[in-house]
């Protein structure tokens, strides 16, 4: 494993952002790519730059999500390591925070089934494949700081959301440690991706950073190397935990 890489990776929400930074370091670190989002145009041309398959899967979708799962296989061969950072992030239509007052059902419905139901569907794909020769196996989740702040300006029903995915990292963990499988989820604090711009203008970063104790804003990259360390060999013995990568923003 740790030459001649030969594990098979499932990015979901590779499309953008840390999702997309997450596919450039693992495909440096040599493993087959499957690079799946909602946007296939966006991971297509991913692929086509370095190298992987694409997929289309709206992970809001139970029966998508099966399918996905398949079709990588059918293509691939056996899913080893999953990584899933597609999530949406609501906001108000003024760009403020969204309270859950104003939050609207078919919205809240639709936050909860990406965000939480999305990664459920996914770990339990990927856990009905696993068997006792899931050495090497990885699952890696994207939280947020959001979910352990409490947020500043993120939705409540986002911060919920997420607040799931914290959790599930550690029953996922509990389950799937028999068979050698690690999981772990990495919690972003304020990162320069489209997420973070439908909520924050760039001439207001310093602002913003004013409440990260190493004053800036992160960048998709620097989430992504901690994916690609949880990945790794290396994180072998790493299971349950959560990465933090946030400046300083939240200590937990
Ligand atoms: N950017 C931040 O500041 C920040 C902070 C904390 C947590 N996060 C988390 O990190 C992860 C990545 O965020 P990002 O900033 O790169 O987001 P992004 O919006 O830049 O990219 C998300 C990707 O997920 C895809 N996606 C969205 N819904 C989907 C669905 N239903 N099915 C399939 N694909 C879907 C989008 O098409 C997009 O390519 C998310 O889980 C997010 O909640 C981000």
């Amino acid at each position: 494993m740790t030459q001649n890489e030969t594990r098979r990776a499932l990015i979901v929400g590779a499309g953008n952002g840390i999702g997309a930074a997450s596919a450039r370091r693992l495909a440096a670190a040599g493993l087959t790519l499957a690079l799946a989002d909602r946007d296939l145009g966006a991971v297509t041309r991913l692929a086509q730059e370095i190298g992987g398959t694409a997929f289309a899967v709206d992970i809001a979708d139970a029966g998508a999500v099966h399918d996905l799962f398949e079709a990588v296989e059918s293509q691939l061969g056996h899913v080893d390591v999953l990584v899933n950072t597609a999530a949406i992030s609501p906001m108000a239509p003024d760009g403020g925070q969204l309270g859950i007052a104003a939050t609207d059902l078919d919205l809240l419905q639709q936050v909860i089934a990406v965000n939480t139901l999305g990664t459920l569907y996914l770990g339990r794909e990927y856990a009905q494949r696993t068997d006792a020769s899931g050495q090497g196996g990885r699952v890696v989740l994207l939280a947020s700081a959001a979910a352990q702040l409490g947020g500043h300006k993120s939705a409540s029903v986002y911060i919920a959301s997420k607040g799931a995915v914290l959790s599930f990292t550690k029953g996922l963990a509990r389950e799937l440690a028999p068979h050698g499988v690690t999981v772990n989820c990495v919690a972003p604090g304020l990162i320069d991706t489209p997420m973070l711009r439908g909520a924050l203008r760039p001439d207001q970063d310093a602002v913003a950073a004013r409440a990260v104790p190493l004053n800036r804003i992160g960048q998709a990259d620097e989430v992504a190397a901690a994916v690609a360390y949880l990945v790794s060999p290396d994180a072998a013995y790493v299971t349950g935990t959560t990465l933090d990568v946030n400046g300083g923003y939240y200590m937990g």
